[in-house]
């Protein structure tokens, strides 16, 4: 995987072992993971709960391509944490998304989608996109095999952009609109105040579905931002850590939507291929999920984290305004990002910031003192596993990495 090869130091280090919010190499050395698996074990590594459950569960079986019980209870709880009534399973949040970009335009009749410039959803065709300043479609810089021309497919609006996202949707051939509710994959921007109600307004004036992701967003809240910003999609992706590290991912959607996809899938002349596959919704997937959801990232484990979150941005902030830099951090709930300019508004602002020599020094300089961030993002997330003592670690990291690189 090309992003294996992005590791600080040119290669990654073999893990043995993980528990709770630390790893230990094959040599020994013990790390405060700040990466978690780039949000895949924000629940804390080698939870108690989801061993117990995924062990029972494979002594039972784990594939029969028919539905276990326990997607009765994982179903009610998605409802009861993100507040759409109605869920489908997948694998992982790049299928999720592609099965709700299908399902879009199956329900809309209307060919194309529209994303967020520099926004990231998986290895999704359709959305390694990101938009030139004449406001035309163009593949990620370095995209490997487009499968086709990505003009055709999507439409890419600038986040905080409310006239370009009208302007895009006004063209009437646009399914659905996918997005994070924040950007978290560009560094971490906010959305300016009423942005997303304007979202909300503009893509219903358009006849356009609202697909929210929210595979990093969780660290907003239980929730998710969905609930602690009321907000009101048409459908909703997440995947990484409601498996507790096990891979899975849900898709959410309204009441009115699933009727018509019911009736849509119901219908027998419809081909059984393009939604789903022979694994997905397996057995040891949903009691995962079940474990993890019924035992942790819950309202208490929320309060926790995020005081953490903000305790490392305090040492960050503190560690850059003193010697005079430039840069900014971000926090959102249990996730926090320093970037090396001030706030950016949208994705090319912090794209046009990045510093890939910069982060590289960053990253060995902490892994090498025993604290591995997130790759090509200067990102900390908290689980309900961290201490104080391990974000006190970072901060004086963080305090000598700028030491070393300024005096
Ligand atoms: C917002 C978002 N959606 C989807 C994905 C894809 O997740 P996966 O690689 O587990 O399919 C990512 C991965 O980083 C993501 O950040």
């Amino acid at each position: 995987m090309p992003w294996m090869t992005r590791w600080p130091g040119g290669f990654p280090v073999f893990v043995e072992r993980a528990s709770g919010a630390r790893f230990v190499d094959v040599d020994g050395h013990e790390y405060v993971d700040l990466c978690m698996g780039d949000t895949g074990a924000m629940a804390g590594h080698a939870l108690p709960a989801v061993t117990a459950a995924v062990t029972e569960r494979a002594s039972r079986g784990i594939t029969t391509m028919l539905p276990s019980e326990d997607a009765v209870w994982v179903s009610d709880e998605l409802r009861r944490r993100f507040g759409l009534p109605k869920w489908q399973i997948a694998m992982t949040a790049t299928d999720a998304n592609r099965f709700v970009l299908r399902l879009a335009r199956a329900l809309t009749g209307r060919p194309k989608i529209a994303v967020i410039d520099w926004c990231y959803h998986g290895t999704v065709d359709e959305t390694l996109v990101v938009r030139h300043s004449d406001g035309s479609t163009m593949h990620r810089p370095g995209a490997i095999g487009p499968s086709t021309d990505v003009a055709a497919t999507t439409r890419v609006v600038p986040f905080n952009d409310l006239d370009a996202l009208d302007q895009a949707l006004a063209h009437g051939d646009v399914a659905c609109l996918l997005m994070e509710p924040a950007l978290t994959n560009i560094g971490i921007v906010l959305p300016e105040p009423g942005y997303l109600e304007a979202v909300r307004e503009i893509t219903r004036r358009h006849g356009v579905l609202w697909v929210v992701d929210e595979t990093h967003t969780i660290c907003a809240g239980p929730g998710g931002c969905t609930a602690a910003w009321s907000l009101d999609p048409d459908f909703f992706v997440i995947g990484k850590p409601i498996g507790g590290g096990v891979p899975v991912a849900v898709y959410g959607m309204t009441d009115r939507i699933a009727i018509e996809v019911e009736a849509m899938i119901g219908n027998h002349d419809v081909d059984v291929s393009g939604i789903g596959g022979t694994l997905t919704g397996n057995a040891l997937a949903l009691a995962a999920v079940r474990a993890t959801l019924s035992t942790t990232l819950l309202d208490a484990d929320f309060e926790r984290m995020i005081d953490l979150a903000s305790a490392w941005t305090d040492g960050v902030a503190i560690g850059y305004r003193s010697r005079g830099l430039e840069w900014h951090v971000q926090q959102l709930g249990a996730r926090a990002e320093y970037w090396f300019c001030p706030p950016p508004r949208n994705g090319a602002d912090a794209a046009a910031a990045a510093d890939p020599a910069l982060d590289a020094y960053m990253h060995l300089f902490a892994l090498n003192r025993g604290v591995l961030l997130t790759p090509f993002h200067n990102m900390a997330l908290m689980s309900p596993a961290h201490t104080r003592a391990d974000v006190d670690r970072h901060t004086e990291v963080f305090e000598a990495t700028l030491a070393s690189l300024l005096d």
